[in-house]
């Protein structure tokens, strides 16, 4: 059988459209079988929709607790056949529970070099702390915001004419290009999470791998 991805997303979903593309190309061995949102008005969802993927909607507000969200958010990408899951711009914390369904099956995006800058406003925090660089970190997905094993960082240099926007948009090209790769590296079973740690090709990624653009 071959991967079958769910991206969660709650905008635009620039990372999520690569991360198609990519499948559609033979980049990634798998498929998008779902997308899925906490908001109808994401714009990826008609993007993805009108490729033909399927896509839905759990409404946080539409549930009295917020775990029973998350329950709904599971039972629909258990229902799609998903093997695995990816936060493409996911703007919701999920539950332990939620989180533990995928363990070593489930990957993020963060737009930080992380350790630093987890949670919201990553560039402008990295633009106010006078960073020389800044760029994008894939991690494994944990209980914790922005804090599972980092799998793989692209960076980019803090020019003096840069505001958060314009970092944004640099960070944004890495980001297009490092979650493809790790995604297929995860697909494959290159990567693998044992004991909490990252491995890519049986080795253990002490620190996440470095993109270069050369
Ligand atoms: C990206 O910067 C991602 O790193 C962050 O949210 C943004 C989503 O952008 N988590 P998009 O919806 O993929 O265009």
């Amino acid at each position: 059988m071959g991967a079958k991805l769910a991206v969660l997303i709650s905008g635009r979903g620039s990372n999520m459209q690569c991360i198609v593309n990519a499948c559609e190309k033979g980049d990634i061995n798998a498929e998008v079988c779902l997308v899925a949102s906490d908001r109808a008005d994401a714009g990826g969802l008609a993007w993805a929709a009108q490729r033909g993927i399927a896509t839905a909607v759990i409404n946080p507000k539409d549930y009295q607790h917020r775990d029973d969200a998350d329950k709904a958010m599971a039972a629909q990408i258990k229902a799609h056949g998903s093997t695995h899951l990816l936060l493409a711009g996911y703007m919701r914390i999920l539950s332990e529970e939620f989180v533990a369904q995928f363990s070593g099956r489930a990957l993020n995006i963060h737009p930080s070099l992380l350790p630093k800058y987890k949670g919201l406003n990553s560039h402008a925090r990295a633009l106010a702390a006078g960073d020389q660089e800044c760029g994008a970190t894939v991690h494994f997905v944990s209980a914790a915001l922005d804090s599972g094993p980092a799998v793989i960082q692209a960076k980019v240099m803090i020019e003096p004419s840069d505001d958060a926007e314009t970092l944004a948009a640099k960070v944004l090209c890495l980001e297009h290009i490092i979650y493809p790769k790790a995604t297929q590296w995860l697909v494959t079973d290159r990567l693998v999470l044992e004991d909490n740690k990252a491995r890519l090709d049986n080795q253990l990624l002490e620190t996440p791998r470095q993109y270069s653009v050369a």
